[in-house]
């Protein structure tokens, strides 16, 4: 009876807590983010990353590497250089608990390359099936970016950063991938990946 009283304590503190971090991270999104990413982490302009349904460990490590000047963005080492730990991890859980979208697919024979390559990955130049790390759907998983549902463009600038070695914060394992795919590879998988939705089901 003791135990349970005592789990319940707990319990009720953890969540205000958590509401409390809640309303720090809608203050600072309110105050320095929104102008780019949107106040629900949507970003309607196509060059800066939705946050939306991003995954939590992921971001804290994001904003990390921009604070600490690891992931090079003049914006965003500026945006991220007063943060706190406990500000970081606030706002991942801010932009995490906020629901995915998805953008609709025009070009659908060029998507399909994509997807080919997504999850297939190209044999003949050595590039690893993007969703043996980054899922089915491309939902990421809790170190794993989503990028589902992504902006194709902001994907794709990614992609030539990493092939470039302009963005180094991935341990390398990006470079590689990166740096074999074409143009037209890089701009048919980052079209794929911006209409897949966040909760499709795969039908085998
Ligand atoms: C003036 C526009 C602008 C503002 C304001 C801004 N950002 Fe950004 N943000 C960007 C750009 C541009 C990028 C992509 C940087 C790159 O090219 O690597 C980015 C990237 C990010 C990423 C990485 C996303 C990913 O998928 O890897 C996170 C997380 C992020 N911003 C969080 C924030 C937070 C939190 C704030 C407020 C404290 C903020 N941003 C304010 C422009 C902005
Ligand atoms: C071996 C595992 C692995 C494979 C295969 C892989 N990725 Fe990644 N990818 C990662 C990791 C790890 C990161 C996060 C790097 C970091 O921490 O900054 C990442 C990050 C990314 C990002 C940055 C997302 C953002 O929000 O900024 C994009 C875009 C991306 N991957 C696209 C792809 C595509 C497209 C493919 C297939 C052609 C692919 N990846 C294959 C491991 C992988």
């Amino acid at each position: 009876m003791k135990k349970t009283l005592v789990a319940m304590s707990l319990l009720t503190a953890a969540g205000i807590v958590q509401a409390a971090d809640l309303e720090v991270a809608k203050s600072i999104v309110k105050e320095k983010c929104h102008l780019c990413h949107g106040e629900e982490g949507e970003a309607s302009s196509a060059v800066y990353p939705r946050l939306a349904g991003q995954n939590r460990t992921y971001l804290v490590k994001q904003l990390k590497n921009f604070r600490d000047g690891k992931r090079k963005s003049d914006t965003m080492n500026e945006m991220a250089a007063g943060l706190t730990d406990e500000q970081i991890e606030a706002l991942a859980e801010y932009f995490s608990s906020k629901p995915a979208l998805s953008h609709r697919v025009r070009d659908k024979m060029f998507a399909a390359v994509g997807e080919y390559l997504f999850k297939k990955g190209n044999k003949y130049s050595g590039i690893p099936a993007c969703k043996s790390c980054h899922g089915e759907n491309g939902e990421g998983n809790e170190q794993l970016p989503r990028l589902a549902g992504q902006h194709k463009r902001y994907v794709s600038d990614q992609l030539q950063a990493f092939g470039e070695r302009a963005r180094t914060n991935d341990n390398a394992i990006m470079h590689t991938v990166a740096s074999k795919l074409t143009e037209m590879e890089r701009e048919a998988v980052a079209l794929y990946v911006s209409g897949l939705k966040p909760a499709e089901t795969v039908t085998p």
